[in-house]
């Protein structure tokens, strides 16, 4: 069935890469570049891990270490093989899509002369003729990855007009698919020379030195001011200037930013894991994203939601996008905006909706939420949504980020920088910040009072608190991990916005410990689920508030008994008082009392602590499990 007419169809299937980028530029010689790259390596291992290299350039040309392996193989390299003092660097951290995790295909790759290195986020699509081509040309290949054409292109290119910002923007133009490119070449060890075509790409300014970086993660431990770059863009750094054009040459004024990251939140901080730490930092995060929505005359104030308010009160529909963690939140956000604001609100995989052609109108307003801003199948998604006169607003964590650019406004989350690649603290404060955006719209359009506004925004208020009284009392969760090593399966069932907290626990256990583990909604059990229930299954049910609708609660209390009269060790998690449950539940682990529409926020803590503690006993790798990149730049 052909699309209506007017009506814009799925664009052919696009793939990019996944992978970290650093590039800085000092005034002298100096450690500072290796340190620098490492440093920024180390940030960004989130967008891949499986290999690593730096390069650096100085009088005497390019040196280089790569090798397969986490960034930890490389550091022992550098012990081995010191780099050189220099003056600029550029440096890559890897998620393999051309060619294996080898040391051979680990960026940078160098020309065949050595005279240019590069490193590349993305996917060259036209990789193999231009292989061929080179390969005619007497070019021989060291790897198997699409990066080195680059290499070799930009090279020859170079020999031939003796300027690398020229020739970057001439062999950009002969790439297709998505790229972004950091180069530097041993004739200048002055510049970096970028280029980008939808991977991210950001500039960081400093004083007598200046960085790129793919996100503002590589360098805000030196800089908070930053640049946004846009699409077919080649950047050049020095020591004291950052210069950019499109792809023809035209000067192009490029837009700064400051990033308000506190650079103490991408540190451990005393924690095994970065998850243990975020888990922690999910207080301030919820308190940050709340900061100074509240005008002084009691109003509610989204400053950033630049959208005309006569696009957000005629809107007959929103439609949330996203994948993963975030598309829980939305899954949250969906209770609380139908009941505040009495509009329609689906909730679909960023994937699924941008490839089934969804009903799209102008009155659609799309919210896409994402922590990195980079997830490619949002990023599709709303280029969809708008394409079919949608307007979008995202609800992102990362500044300056491709999701944040693209939409028709942003509201930020600030959690700060999440480097676990399970995502915690995001989760709250996407569900805070959907909130602040309900409850804007249900005053906009008149569904609730200001005053009932405010009630909600003061209980909003008390869930730092609330969130930090459950992280006081996680070492019942974590005795209960110790004793769970050998679990094969869990199940976790909620109701209302326990459902979505159920799905969410799953997929924490999922990532995190490589256990099945299934969310489901408590009322489906007697629709299949519960044949699952054997003897010893362990099922952790989410308890609505006793004290919000008793229908809810009862049926809860009801599923409980159902699953534990199968025999499963029934895990609860439920508002501290309600002693009803305790009768039913083989462990109860007690949260803070909570409106019904709130509970997540406080609901999902032992989940996650729970998942965090049981990879931890296993041994497993908590902050970079198997499989995963922190941020799915890849459709
Ligand atoms: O950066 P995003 O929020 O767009 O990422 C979306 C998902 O990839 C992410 O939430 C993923 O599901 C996490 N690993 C879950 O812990």
């Amino acid at each position: 069935m052909g699309a209506a007419s007017g009506r814009k169809t799925a664009a052919a299937v696009t793939v990019f890469g996944m992978c970290g980028i650093i590039g800085y530029v000092g005034r002298t010689n100096s450690d500072q570049p290796l340190e620098v790259a490492c440093e920024a390596l180390a940030r960004l291992q989130y967008r891949g891990y499986d290999s690593a290299g730096i390069v650096v350039a100085n009088e005497n040309g390019l040196s280089f270490v790569k090798r397969a392996g986490k960034l930890s193989v490389l550091e022992q390299a550098l012990v081995e093989n010191p780099l050189p003092a220099a003056t600029a660097a550029i440096g890559h951290t890897r998620w393999a899509t051309h060619g294996g995790p080898t040391d051979a295909n680990a960026h940078p790759h160098l020309s065949a002369n050595g005279e240019v290195a590069v490193v590349h986020n993305g996917i060259l699509e036209n990789h193999a003729e231009l292989r061929e081509e080179l390969i005619q040309a007497g070019v021989g290949f060291r790897s198997e990855t699409d990066t080195e054409v680059a290499a070799h292109l930009l090279a020859r290119a170079l020999a031939e007009i003796g300027s690398l910002p020229e020739a970057m923007r001439a062999t950009s133009k002969r790439l297709e698919g998505a790229f972004t490119l950091l180069a530097v070449a041993a004739d200048n060890p002055h510049l970096v020379v970028g280029a980008r075509r939808t991977s991210p790409l950001v500039v960081g300014l400093g004083e007598g030195e200046n960085f790129l970086g793919s996100d503002v993660a590589a360098f805000v431990a030196r800089t908070n001011r930053a640049l946004e770059l846009g699409q077919d863009q080649v950047v050049t750094i020095t020591a004291d200037a950052v210069n950019v054009t499109d792809f023809d040459g035209n000067p192009v004024k490029a837009r700064e930013f400051t990033v308000d990251w506190d650079v103490s939140a991408a540190v451990k901080g005393g924690y095994a894991t970065f998850m243990e730490k975020e888990i922690h930092d999910q207080p301030m995060a919820v308190r940050d994203t709340l900061l100074g929505r509240l005008a002084p005359n009691g109003r509610m104030r989204l400053d950033e939601l630049r959208t005309a308010e006569s696009v957000l009160r005629s809107a007959d529909k929103i439609v949330v996008v996203a994948c993963g963690t975030a598309a829980y939140a939305g899954h949250v956000a969906k209770y609380a905006i139908e009941h505040w604001c009495r509009v329609p609100v689906e909730v679909e995989l960023a994937h699924e909706f941008r490839y089934r052609d969804p009903v799209v109108t102008e009155k659609t307003l799309v919210v896409a939420i994402s922590q990195s801003g980079e997830t490619m199948d949002t990023i599709m998604a709303i280029r969809h949504a708008r394409e079919q006169g949608a307007k979008v607003i995202a609800v992102v964590n990362t500044m300056g980020s491709t999701i944040a650019r693209e939409s028709d406004a942003a509201l930020y989350t600030h959690a700060g920088p999440e480097v676990a690649v399970a995502s915690t603290k995001a989760f709250l404060s996407q569900i805070a910040a959907t909130y602040l955006l309900g409850l804007y719209l249900a005053e906009l359009r008149g569904t609730m009072f200001p005053d009932e506004v405010r009630a909600v925004l003061d209980e909003l208020e008390l869930m730092p608190a609330k969130i930090q009284r459950v992280i006081d009392g996680e070492e019942a969760i974590r005795d209960l991990a110790g004793q769970m090593r050998d679990v094969q399966s869990v199940l976790f069932l909620g109701r209302h916005v326990g459902f979505p907290v159920a799905m969410e626990g799953a997929l924490k256990l999922k990532e995190l410990a490589y256990i099945h583990a299934e969310g489901f909604a408590a009322g489906e059990l007697k629709h299949g689920p519960i044949a699952l229930i054997d003897e010893g299954q362990p099922v952790f049910v989410v308890v609505p508030s006793p004290r919000g609708r008793d229908v809810l609660h009862e049926k809860v209390l009801s599923n409980i008994q159902e699953v534990r009269a199968r025999g499963a060790r029934t895990l609860v998690v439920a508002e501290a008082g309600d002693e009803a449950v305790a009768e039913f539940a083989s462990q109860v682990f007690w949260v803070p009392p909570t409106p019904t529409l709130l509970a997540p926020l406080v609901a999902v803590v032992p989940l996650q602590i729970f998942a965090c503690a049981l990879a931890s006993v296993k041994g497993l790798d908590v902050d970079q499990p198997r499989n995963l990149a922190k941020s799915v730049t890849v459709e």
